[in-house]
């Protein structure tokens, strides 16, 4: 919905909500920086939507984002907001808006994020207050569809990687079989882009169903067959229990896997040059979104270039994983 009465925009909130991912402190600088030099106002909301619900608020300037970017997590706290996915809820946040005299709000996270910006920009519209919000994809899981790439998933995978190449020396040492679990909620990308560049054994990911034998079993027997001693699954936690897979593993042929689930380790750390720079990027064309009353958008890259698209359409596409890069991995495992 484009701004049927275009004012002026002179302040702005901006919010991180659901997951935290590296990244996220370089887009909120992006955000205040380049609304600041247009002469608008910034304030933070903090922990997510539920900010809004408590009146949770901190005037941001300058001096309030100077050497964030170099730090994972978030400035202004995150939280999965379960009183915004009421209508009360809601209700109360929009008080906040209008307390506030909020003209627009930037919204960094994930899928939930974004579906929680459109419910509130709908029901402020019943009362004919018009608030159009901007959403930059930021979450490890790079599970939004109309992005090709999310913040935060490139310092993730690295993070992931880091640990998987420690992992390797010991089961090296020791001839042992490794299984990792990793993050990614229902997607398998970082999974698959972690197993590509540590040169898993095998990975399992929730795009494809799992076939143990073909897919963990035989390919282990054929590394051992090709010269391995020492082999490394990678399982994305949305294919399944690392602990479980490990069982199984000593069951069909009696080797004694060690299981490390990375947990929230992958959420953590200084954000890469790739997630800085592509935050700074979307945070800048954030606030240009909203400059130009374009209405709800998300902003995504596609190809490199940076996108902004109508809210409700970016949310109803599914991101596909690219299952080529699936032949790829097992092109180059070890084998007979
Ligand atoms: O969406 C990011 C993510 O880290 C997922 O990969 C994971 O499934 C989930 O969040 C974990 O959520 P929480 O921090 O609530 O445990």
């Amino acid at each position: 919905m484009d701004n049927p009465n275009p004012k002026p925009i002179k302040r702005i909130g901006v919010l991180t909500s659901g997951g935290d991912a590296p990244g996220m402190n370089a887009a909120v600088r992006a955000v205040v920086r380049t609304a600041l030099k247009q002469g608008i106002e910034c304030v933070g909301i903090r922990r997510g939507w539920s900010g809004l619900i408590n009146t949770d608020f901190m005037r941001l300037d300058n001096s309030s984002v100077s050497h964030i970017m170099n730090k994972g997590g978030t400035i202004l706290y995150t939280a999965r907001c379960m009183e915004f996915m009421t209508r009360e809820g809601r209700e109360k946040a929009i008080a906040t808006c209008k307390m506030l005299g909020l003209d627009g709000i930037v919204a960094i996270g994930g899928d939930g994020t974004f579906r929680g910006a459109l419910a509130l920009t709908r029901q402020i519209a019943e009362s004919g207050y018009y608030l159009p919000v901007v959403g930059i994809p930021a979450t490890i899981d790079n599970d939004i569809g109309c992005s090709n790439y999310t913040i935060g998933f490139d310092t993730a995978a690295n993070t992931a990687i880091e640990c998987i190449d420690k992992l390797r020396d010991t089961m090296q040492s020791h001839e042992r079989c490794s299984v990792v679990e990793v993050m990614g909620r229902h997607a398998g990308f970082l999974a698959l882009y972690v197993g590509i560049s540590v040169g898993a054994t095998a990975v399992l990911i929730p795009e494809r169903e799992v076939d143990f034998e073909q897919d963990v079993v035989e390919k282990i027997r054929r590394a051992r067959l090709g010269g391995t001693t020492h082999f490394m699954v990678v399982v994305a936690e949305g294919a399944g229990s690392a602990v479980e897979i490990g069982k199984q593993i000593h069951e069909a042929i009696g080797i004694d896997p060690r299981v490390t689930v990375l947990g929230h380790i992958q959420r953590g750390g200084a954000p890469t040059g790739r997630d800085r720079e592509t935050a700074s990027r979307m945070g800048y064309e954030a606030v240009q979104a909203l400059l130009s009353g374009k209405g709800n958008r998300i902003i995504g890259t596609k190809a490199g270039a940076l996108t902004d698209m109508d809210m409700e359409e970016a949310l109803a596409m599914e991101k596909k994983l690219e299952m080529y890069r699936y032949e790829v991995l097992e092109a180059l495992t070890p084998g007979i």
